[in-house]
């Protein structure tokens, strides 16, 4: 990291001024300050109305995939030279509009597919062995009273992944050390890739015995997990979520737990992060995690060195390390 006190006031002012919208982790904030002339939207109610006057002289935006950049926000920005962004979702930025003005737009992929797909398969073996809820009957002082009951079994199962990109396929990977059969949807069958494709998400769900959601999240998936494709999943069936609340019809969900028409359900992300539907929260058969799939130091710190690598590589006037497609 380089200190802000290395920096002589000559040097200082010559930094590129860059806004950030959103609050990004300590560390990268740092770093950000220390090589940039940060304008932090952050601390504004109204981010755009905080440009009125300001906008023109900021070259790049740094935000993450939760804050996004909204078409407003982007429009604020005449002098707009790259949006770096902290994350791999997308769907939060206004693609269409940097498009239209041709402007880059950067995000971390890669590093974070190792814990996403960890996350996955914690979430997995979590609420098919019920291991929250043992860990409450332990805690609770039940043990003495009598035993915990049964689970159900992870290995040899079969295991359905909706959305095969990066993600998917670490979490398919990862299927081969618990000897599970391997199937998947996605908008293109993969011709590098060994596991059965599925055109049909109901049809997967119906096989599976656990249905995991990786794919991107966005207008064109919302809802895809709905009511039918719970029931295809059946009593017997679990559903791990670690893409984006929105691919799953929430309302349907909780209603397929409390009526028993699938089995458990362990959930990194909700429709309306930070909040989590109430009726959840009272079910056993839930593993619930505050999106934290890419939450480790490990993987964060990637993250902020892509956005930082980013944002000097654009300076610098070399190529971008990791562009949106689309958007280079
Ligand atoms: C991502 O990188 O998109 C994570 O889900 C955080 O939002």
């Amino acid at each position: 990291m380089m200190a802000t006190e290395q920096i002589s006031p000559d040097q200082r002012s010559k930094r590129p001024r860059i806004a950030q919208n959103g609050r990004l982790m300590p560390a990268l904030e740092a770093d950000l300050a220390a090589r940039y002339d940060v304008l932090p939207l952050w601390q504004s109610a109204d981010p755009v109305a905080a440009l009125q006057g300001a906008g023109a002289g900021v070259l790049a935006l740094v935000t993450s995939a939760p804050v996004g950049a909204s078409a407003s926000l982007i429009a604020a920005l005449p002098n707009l030279q790259l949006v770096a962004s902290f994350g791999v979702g997308t769907e939060q930025i206004d693609l269409a509009a940097l498009q239209q003005r041709g402007v880059p737009a950067t995000y971390t992929p890669e590093v974070l597919d190792n814990c996403v797909a960890d996350t996955a398969f914690g979430l997995l073996i979590s609420v098919a062995r019920g291991m929250p809820a043992a860990d409450r009957f332990v805690r609770r002082g039940d043990w003495p009273q009598g035993r915990f009951g049964l689970a159900t079994r992870v290995s040899g199962k079969r295991l359905g992944i909706l959305g095969l990109g990066r993600i998917g396929q670490a979490i398919a990977r990862r299927s081969s050390g618990f000897d599970m059969a391997v199937r998947y949807t996605n908008r293109q069958p993969r011709s590098d890739v060994p596991w059965r494709f599925e055109p049909s998400l109901l049809a997967l769900a119906d096989w599976a015995d656990f249905l995991v959601v990786a794919a991107a999240g966005g207008p064109s998936s919302q809802g895809l997990v709905n009511a039918a494709v719970l029931k295809a999943l059946g009593s017997s069936g679990f559903l791990i979520n670690v893409a984006r609340g929105s691919l799953v019809d929430e309302a349907a969900l909780v209603q397929a737990l409390q009526q028993g028409h699938i089995a458990g359900a362990g959930l990194d992300v909700f429709a309306h992060e930070p909040h989590v539907p109430p009726a959840l929260l009272v079910l056993d058969n839930v593993v619930l995690l505050p999106h934290v799939a890419s939450a480790t130091h490990e993987t964060r710190q990637a993250m902020a060195d892509l956005v930082l690598a980013n944002l000097q590589a654009h300076f610098e006037g070399r190529p971008l390390p990791t562009t949106i497609p689309g958007l280079d």
